[in-house]
């Protein structure tokens, strides 16, 4: 909802448990407001007429206040525009009008001939924020141009969670006290990254289930940076965007536009659990496509075979999967051009004859005679110097004249700001895609970017933006011209993991390490701001292959996979009858809890730090109970889980232990699990009656 004071200089937007309030004053500065529980509009009025503090000359009445604070003028805090013409720097500007539409809000300002527009657009209790800047006038550079400033109240001790990491170790949560001054997290990476996630919260004195928390989450794949301000007058200011520094973004000549990325907000007074909710309904209802469809359980090729495939092999592997219920059977790397290692192949996106003789056609038939999905890994951006597109178009890469050409997993990145480098992967995807029946997407991404050059261009530094818009202009086209196709988006695992990816996805690769203990910390990182819908998680080998060499059961790997999206990883070929059955009923018990998993609420119990942790997923009136034990220590007795999110009136029955509990008992007794040892774990549905 969104509510216009008389003046027209005040404006307030509400969700059903917040409200956001912005006031331009006569000076044309556009100030902050409000952000938090909902508030009317008198309130937001009165807060406009409060005066301003008496500040000192070396202070700045402006600093911490702006909603977009730009270059120049009385300001010192960071910018988030910052513009450059042949004569001047920084930006001057006029307020010229506003439009409203339902929850749409859009400030548009002038200084000379480049209009600036803010939007505002609340969904749910989030809001979308972003900019759009027209240059009407002759050519400019943007330095920066943030989607968002995000002004939090005034408060003592806020504390700044993150999610960080690195590859295999990706998502994970870590908190710590803003102190003065600013806090920088982002990827120059030309990818989104598995270093941080670009999502921060913040609180004073939240716990899971109770306080305010302050959280933002932005919408680019490319580099980006956030960063957290804590102002000398106790206001914290988060600013983000595209690009990671502020030497050039991009130019825009005269006619030309460029619109930011989304930034997204959202306050909870839930707590992070409450906050988290918030986030998953949001994408549920907003970003992610066809949200209300279950994602399928798939068994993907990877951990099993790596590059060593043939048509007669992944038709065995796709016999076990079928019989154990397995929905959707992918294909990863080692199909196609030169493929037998990561040394060549890239950029060659046609089937490799000695491994499938008759093309993809007849493997994609028979998986889907056994009554699977067909599903195929691509790594489109990047090309191996060994390869027919690289000997071809060797200038069709990033690179710097007359310097090396910096190799990562023996591979280049595809300039993809180049219109015939987007032309030609259009062809090869579409043709791929028209070549078989294929349903599933997995898309890969590497290597970071080095040698970000692209010689004879006269502004090099736009294929850093412009390599994002290409890719998704590329998935849109793709989605556009084969409906049916799901994507997935992976980056060496976590890699790319972002709302703008998200919403041209239908699921994420969260990460390379499949050992399902440690996966219980990144799910944990993960799930404070996207949900379990795409969240995939594959069950592979024990001991564990890629990373660790764990031993664990099938039980506590399946149990750690079934709170995402399942997949399975393994080589079944190697699994034993006994193991395979074993398989069979996991799935089966996951295809029954999917509906909760991927569409419910998720109520995170206990964290995993090393004792019992747990998540609970609740939907009308079923939940269900996943529950991990790391490692029982000195005999001590595990703890009952105390549930969240059911009826204290009502009574549920547990068809995995026959009890019948009440609501209330478990609400605040809780729910005795029966782990012991290392590496248990159990899952336990609950259905009111
Ligand atoms: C990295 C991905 O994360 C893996 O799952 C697998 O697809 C390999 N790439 C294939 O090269």
């Amino acid at each position: 909802m969104l509510e216009i004071a008389d003046n027209g200089r005040t404006w307030l937007l509400s969700g059903p448990a917040s409200s956001y309030a912005v006031h331009l004053t006569e000076d044309d500065e556009l100030l902050h407001l409000h952000w938090g529980p909902r508030i009317a509009l008198a309130d937001a009025e009165a807060l406009a007429v409060r005066p301003l503090p008496d500040y000192r000359p070396f202070e700045s009445p402006l600093d911490g206040r702006e909603e977009y604070p730009v270059e120049g003028g009385p300001r010192f805090a960071r910018p988030a525009l910052s513009v450059r013409t042949g004569e001047r720097r920084g930006t001057e500007w006029r307020f010229e009008t506003y439009e409203a539409d339902d929850d749409h809000l859009r400030l548009a300002f002038r200084d000379g001939g480049l209009a600036i527009t803010l939007h505002y657009r609340m969904r749910h209790d989030v809001v979308e924020r972003w900019v759009t800047l027209d240059n009407e006038g002759s050519a400019l550079e943007l330095l920066r141009a943030d989607s968002a400033t995000w002004t939090l109240p005034e408060r003592e001790e806020w504390r700044l969670s993150q999610l960080h990491g690195r590859w295999a170790a990706e998502s994970r949560l870590t908190a710590s006290q803003l102190t003065y001054g600013e806090k920088i997290i982002g990827s120059r990476r030309g990818h989104t990254g598995h270093q941080h996630l670009p999502w921060v919260a913040l609180d004073t004195d939240a716990t899971e289930e109770r306080g305010e928390v302050y959280g933002c989450a932005l919408g680019w794949s490319g580099s980006w940076r956030i960063a957290v301000a804590q102002l000398p007058d106790a206001r914290v200011q988060i600013t983000g965007g595209a690009g990671y520094d502020d030497s050039g973004l991009l130019r825009l000549e005269s006619g030309e536009s460029y619109t930011t990325p989304v930034f997204a907000g959202l306050w909870s007074d839930g707590g992070f659990g409450g906050a988290s909710r918030a986030w998953h309904a949001y994408q549920r209802a907003y970003v992610i496509p066809d949200a209300e469809q279950d994602r399928p359980v798939l068994f993907n090729s990877w951990e099993a075979t790596e590059f060593d495939i043939s048509e007669e092999q992944q038709g065995t592997l796709a016999r076990r999967a079928a019989a154990i219920g397995v929905e959707l059977f992918v294909v990863d790397d080692g199909w196609f051009g030169k493929r037998t290692s990561d040394r060549a192949g890239l950029g060659d996106w046609t089937v490799n004859r000695d491994r499938f003789p008759n093309g993809l056609k007849p493997l994609a038939d028979y998986v889907h005679a056994l009554g699977m999905q067909f599903g195929i890994w691509v790594e489109p951006e990047m090309v191996n110097p060994d390869s027919e597109l690289y000997r071809a178009h060797p200038d069709w890469v990033q690179f710097q004249p007359g310097r090396k050409r910096t190799e990562f997993r023996n591979q280049l990145v595809l300039n993809l700001a180049r219109e015939d480098v987007q032309e030609y992967l259009w062809e090869q995807l579409h043709a791929l895609l028209s070549s078989a029946p294929i349903d599933y997407v997995k898309w890969d991404f590497n290597r970071c970017f080095t040698d970000a050059g692209w010689p004879g261009e006269p502004y090099p530094q736009r294929l850093w933006v412009d390599h994002v818009r290409a890719l998704y202009a590329l998935l849109d086209r793709l989605r556009a011209a084969h409906p049916n196709v799901a994507f997935e988006s992976c980056s060496g695992g976590g890699g790319r993991i972002d709302l703008g990816i998200m919403s041209r996805t239908d699921q994420v690769w969260t990460s390379d390490n499949t050992d399902p203990l440690d996966r219980l910390a990144i799910q944990h990182g993960f799930s404070q701001v996207h949900p379990a819908r795409v969240m995939a998680a594959w069950v592979t080998d024990s001991p564990n292959t890629q990373l660790n060499g764990r031993v664990s059961s099938l039980r506590f790997r399946f149990v750690s996979s079934m709170a995402g999206v399942l997949g399975v990883g393994g080589d079944l070929t190697r699994w034993t009858e006994e193991e395979l059955a074993e398989a069979g009923q996991w799935v089966a018990l996951y295809k029954e809890i999917r509906p909760l998993v991927q569409h419910g609420d998720l109520y995170r119990l206990r964290p995993p730090r090393g004792g019992l942790s747990a998540v609970q997923y609740v939907r009308g009136d079923e939940a269900v109970v996943l529950a991990w034990l790391q490692a029982q220590s000195h005999g001590e007795p595990v703890p009952a889980l105390r549930l969240r999110g059911l009826d204290p009136t009502a009574s549920y029955e547990c068809p995995e232990t026959g009890e019948i509990h009440s609501g209330a008992v478990l609400l605040h007794h809780g729910l005795r699990t029966g782990l012991r040892g290392d590496l248990d774990a159990a899952v336990f549905r609950l259905r009111r009656i």
